[in-house]
């Protein structure tokens, strides 16, 4: 990406004159390893975006933990405010920027739980200080000061001195897409943004205009 002094960029690392793939989930995957290959920093960062009950969307990062045929996996607090909106409207959208790659990928869908014993495996693999964090944030809920949340820390820390097992109220999302646009940056803002919408068989794929 090059800029100028404005702030503004001219994008000329890539261009998709046509579509790579007939399934989204390998293109998808083809730039996800791109973007490591590339050295893009945080590759696996993303945005989430979730509903509430009135419609109105938030959004914040988190990361992807796996990559499936059937769609993407993330973690986290089933009772956090993310959690809730999910519960009532399971529709989410997931934002990717790779930036050193001059791309960005679209995707949305539904998010439904994963196994328990998967959400098991997870958890089981993560460091114990993460492990704990599990227990003792309430994420999302207000706390009255960064201390209540340490003795939260030390309580579990001595409730659990050996294996943590994991929280009933932690685990896993699998969002399943039922879109995705692949957006390439280009010379003066003529960018290629490529888009497959789920269809009763396979995929609609086209072209829409930057
Ligand atoms: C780069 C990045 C990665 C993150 N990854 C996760 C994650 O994988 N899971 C998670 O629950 N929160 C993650 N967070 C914290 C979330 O952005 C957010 O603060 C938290 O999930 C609570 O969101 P909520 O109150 O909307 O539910 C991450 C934050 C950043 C900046």
């Amino acid at each position: 990406m090059s800029s100028d002094n404005t702030g503004r960029y001219d994008f000329n690392k890539g261009k998709l004159e046509d579509f790579p793939f007939e399934d989204p989930m390998l293109f998808f995957s083809s730039w996800y390893q791109d973007s490591i290959e590339q050295g893009c920093a945080d590759p696996q960062a993303v945005a989430i975006s979730t509903v509430n009950a009135d419609g109105k969307p938030s959004s914040r990062m988190v990361y992807m933990r796996n990559l499936l045929e059937e769609g993407i996996v993330i973690y986290t607090n089933y009772l956090s405010r993310k959690g809730g909106q999910i519960s009532q409207n399971h529709n989410v959208a997931l934002l990717f920027h790779w930036d050193c790659a001059e791309r960005q990928v679209r995707i949305e869908g539904v998010a439904e739980k994963v196994d328990d014993s998967i959400s098991d495996e997870y958890f089981a693999g993560r460091p114990r200080i993460s492990q704990i964090g599990a227990w003792a944030s309430e994420q999302s809920s207000e706390i009255d000061n960064r201390a209540t949340l340490e003795e939260r820390v030390k309580f579990f820390e001595e409730k659990y001195p050996d294996v943590v097992p994991r929280p009933p109220h932690w685990g896993g999302y699998l969002i399943k897409p039922s879109y995705f646009e692949f957006w390439q940056g280009r010379l003066g803002r003529l960018h290629d943004r490529l888009c497959y919408q789920k269809a009763e068989e396979g995929w609609r794929k086209f072209r829409i205009a930057p």
